[in-house]
């Protein structure tokens, strides 16, 4: 049947302007995301599961019909899957925060970098703090059992690891038998939950660093984090046992004039070695699908850089990813990677 995957099994806790959502994607056809769920699903504290997925339900049925909502028309998560409503959630993205301490070239979804010594810090914090109690929700969901025992947890922002809750959370989850966590962080700081998380085999790290060398990592970071980071990854290695069977990666978003040269994506492929990691990630950023009018040269120029950081990644017998951005490069050249 004609569904999408994504509104049958997620839910989106957002910051305060976009709130909680079914969607935890934007359309890339047409750019736009979901608005929250309506004060019937979600009255400001607690979620109504019945009603849930109830208007859930009838979502599904419209795109199962042809007569999808606005914000789905042409979305390429719509395919034709078998699909029984088992009344679960799946995939839960934690994306409540914007505050960020890096200030990455290409980021359009962080606030500005203050620490969280600063003296204005807790009024800063107030302006973003999280309009409703997360945890609280997500209490509800495992006390309703609408959560699946093998459901994904995925942290993102903004900067999670500087979300006030966020060891609480993770470790709530933890405690809970909850084995799927993915935190996506530029890694500066440093977390005993994703410690613990490690050595439990519960957490995946997706770690986004963006630059081979120290000066490369500033100019895309905007922030001089280059050794902490890495040491911070270095110390969150040596915490897996043997059984770890997650993910340690590290990510490389490639930007024009920035950091796309070989030179930079080598050392890359070299620290994450030295350091443990067990798996590589590449992309383009995003802004690129839309300024390049799918220019012939630059299409070739990302082609030929992801080649060869295949390769590298290659011989040091590292796994790699490439992120849909980069797989549209291959696409729209008609290629097949390494
Ligand atoms: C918004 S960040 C939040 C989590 C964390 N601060 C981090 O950097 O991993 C989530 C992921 O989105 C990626 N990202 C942010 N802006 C992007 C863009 N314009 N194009 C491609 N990826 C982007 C980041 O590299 C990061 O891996
Ligand atoms: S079809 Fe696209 S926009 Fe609609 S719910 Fe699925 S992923 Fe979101
Ligand atoms: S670290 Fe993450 S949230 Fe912060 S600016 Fe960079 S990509 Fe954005």
């Amino acid at each position: 049947m004609r569904a999408c995957n994504n509104l049958n099994t997620s839910i989106c806790f957002n910051y305060k302007e976009i709130g909680i959502t079914y969607c935890t994607l934007t359309n890339a056809t047409n750019g736009t995301g979901w608005p929250k769920v309506s004060d019937d699903v979600f009255d400001g504290e607690k979620i109504n599961w019945n009603k849930f997925f109830e208007e859930r339900a009838k979502e599904i049925e419209a795109i199962k019909n042809g007569c999808e909502r606005k914000e789905c028309q042409n979305c390429q998560q719509i395919k034709d899957i078998d699909f029984i409503d088992d009344k679960k959630i799946h995939y839960i993205l934690l994306s409540p925060w914007q505050i960020c301490n890096s200030n990455c070239i290409y980021c359009l979804g962080h606030a500005e970098v203050i620490s969280p010594k600063s003296p204005n810090y807790m009024k800063y914090y107030k302006e973003y703090e999280e309009p409703y109690d997360m945890l609280a929700i997500i209490k509800d969901m495992i006390q309703n059992d609408v959560l699946a025992k093998d459901a994904e947890i995925d942290f993102a922002g903004g900067e999670p690891t500087l979300y006030p809750k966020f060891d609480e959370i993770i470790n709530f989850f933890i405690d809970n038998g909850f084995k799927n966590i993915i935190i996506h962080t530029n890694n500066i700081q440093y977390s005993k939950a994703i410690e613990r998380g490690i050595k439990e085999n519960a957490i995946s790290l997706m770690i986004s660093i963006d630059a081979g060398t120290k000066k490369c990592h500033e100019k895309v970071k905007g922030v001089k984090s280059f050794d902490k980071v890495w040491h911070n990854f270095k110390k969150y290695s040596k915490s897996k046992n043997k059984n770890y069977t997650k993910r340690l990666c590290t990510k490389y978003v490639m930007v024009p004039g920035i950091n796309d040269s070989e030179k930079e994506l080598e050392e890359f492929i070299k620290q994450s070695k030295k350091n443990g990691a067990t798996q590589v990630a590449l992309n383009v950023y995003n802004q690129l699908l839309n300024e390049m009018n799918y220019e012939e040269d630059l299409l070739n120029h990302f082609f030929n850089l992801a080649e060869f950081w295949i390769s590298k990644a290659k011989t040091n017998k590292l796994q790699y990813m490439l992120f849909p951005n980069i797989e549209y490069v291959y696409q729209k050249l008609e290629k097949q990677p390494l």
